[in-house]
């Protein structure tokens, strides 16, 4: 098993470019087989995720080629409809190939995904969408068969804004027949870069960013070619990172936009930020200060993904901050492991109570999920003495070099196996 191990207490400085968003690339990636030819996605992160993705796609019979940052799929001929237990097990995401393989072959079969322990993750909202649009569910428990003899296009309310189920929707929709008019989904960006890409491609929706959108089906979709963009939660990764660590960096191809909630809880902390030609200048060089609270919510609040890397910015904070996590409720585990390195929060139910400390000693922890590990290793980055970081692999399903991009802005850390 591979750690990081890091020798902490560095101030930051450099640049870093933000590469291809995992959340976004994901489901463009499922959207391909949408289209009976080919899809080029350009700015791919060079991720576990993706490896995975690439896995499944090639189960199902395309052709995938994957050379830097340009993956190219070739949909023509789709052989299976079946998602295998081992690779539907790895992620989450494989979930988001229910609309797609319901659109194309009109049944999918699939074992329940895996992905981040971050919580109980239900599929209903995937099921409800999909039912109203005709399709027939069968499930025992492990493993969901779905078919439907005919999509057809429907008025359907979310009770919930979940961002697979509103993208498993979309996805479905476009090759339904006739209107789907779809009523409070999920508005993060990266459903508005799926719906463009789908646009790209030949598809008809309207509303794009907007709580309601509205899907003309059966689109004849043609060859094109997209760029991922850039990931909002890495960028908001090196931001939490200089907060807690001090210093000044630059991130090129940020999205900034997408950022704001984030921005809005780091300058509270202390850090200042100002756009120069491009790219985003964020610099930090007193202690952070406390945040009284901050409140997980879906798009436009406070991103869930960036949770447990503000929770270390906040540990070295003056005075005291809760965070109250309302998506999911695991990803409180990393406090835990934060807590060994001397990190002082207490958690009741949905909230955690920081108290800050001048100091985070290094200690060796382990990475519970994917920005759990990530927030450990900033932590590291930012402690007195050598910290080591277990189970880094989860790291690797959505940063292409987080070990590299620190080491570029002067943190001392290194890869072993
Ligand atoms: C996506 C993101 C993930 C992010 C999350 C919330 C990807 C690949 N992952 O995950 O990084 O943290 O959005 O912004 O894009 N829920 C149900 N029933 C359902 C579906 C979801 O109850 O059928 C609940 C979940 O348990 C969770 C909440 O809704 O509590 C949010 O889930 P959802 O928005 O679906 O997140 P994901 O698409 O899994």
């Amino acid at each position: 098993m591979s750690f990081f191990e890091i020798q902490g207490s560095s101030p930051l400085s450099g640049q870093i470019r933000i590469h291809g968003s995992k959340n976004a690339v994901l489901p463009m990636m499922a959207a391909t087989i949408l289209h009976r030819g080919t899809t080029v996605l350009t700015n791919v992160p060079r991720i576990l995720d993706v490896f995975w993705m690439i896995g499944i796609l090639k189960t199902l019979g395309c052709q995938v080629w994957f050379e830097e940052d340009v993956l190219t799929i070739d949909a023509s001929v789709i052989t299976s409809s079946v998602i295998p237990r081992h690779l539907a097990e790895k992620m989450r995401s494989s979930i988001i190939f229910l609309g797609p393989l319901l659109g194309r072959c009109k049944n999918a079969s699939l074992w329940y995904p895996g992905g981040c322990s971050i919580g109980s993750r239900p599929i209903d909202l995937h099921g409800e969408v999909l039912r109203a649009m005709g399709a027939e569910i069968q499930e025992d428990g492990e493993h969901l068969d779905v078919t439907a003899k005919r999509l057809s296009g429907c008025e359907f309310s979310f009770r919930f804004a979940s961002v697979g189920a509103t993208e498993n929707a979309i996805m479905s929709a476009v090759s339904a027949e006739g209107k789907t008019i779809l009523n409070n989904v999920a508005r993060e960006p990266e459903i508005r870069d799926l719906c463009r890409m789908l646009v790209k491609m030949g598809a008809r929706i309207y509303g794009i960013g907007s709580s309601k959108l509205i899907i003309e089906g059966n689109s004849q979709l043609h060859n094109s070619s997209f760029r991922v963009p850039p990931d909002r939660i890495v960028a908001a990764t090196y931001l939490s990172a200089v907060t807690v660590c001090s210093g000044r960096i630059q991130l090129y191809e940020v999205p900034v936009y997408d950022l704001k909630a984030v921005i809005a809880v780091l300058q509270k902390c202390g850090c200042r930020f100002r756009m120069r030609r491009g790219c985003l200048d964020a610099w930090c060089y007193q202690r952070p200060r406390a945040v009284p609270y901050t409140k997980t919510q879906i798009y436009p609040g406070f991103p869930t993904d960036v949770q447990s890397l503000l929770m270390t910015v906040l540990s070295k904070a003056e005075g005291v901050s809760v965070i109250e996590e309302t998506i999911f409720e695991a990803r409180f585990h990393t406090a835990l492991q934060l807590q060994r390195m001397g990190a002082d929060i207490q958690i009741n139910n949905s909230c955690a109570q920081i108290q800050g400390v001048a100091l985070l000693h290094g200690a060796d922890v382990t990475a519970m999920d994917l920005r759990g590990g990530a927030a450990l290793t900033i932590a590291g980055v930012s402690a007195e003495g050598k910290t080591i970081v277990r189970a880094v692999e989860h790291v690797f399903r959505g940063y292409e070099n987080l070990e590299k991009d620190l080491a570029a802005i002067g943190a001392n850390i290194i890869l072993k196996q």
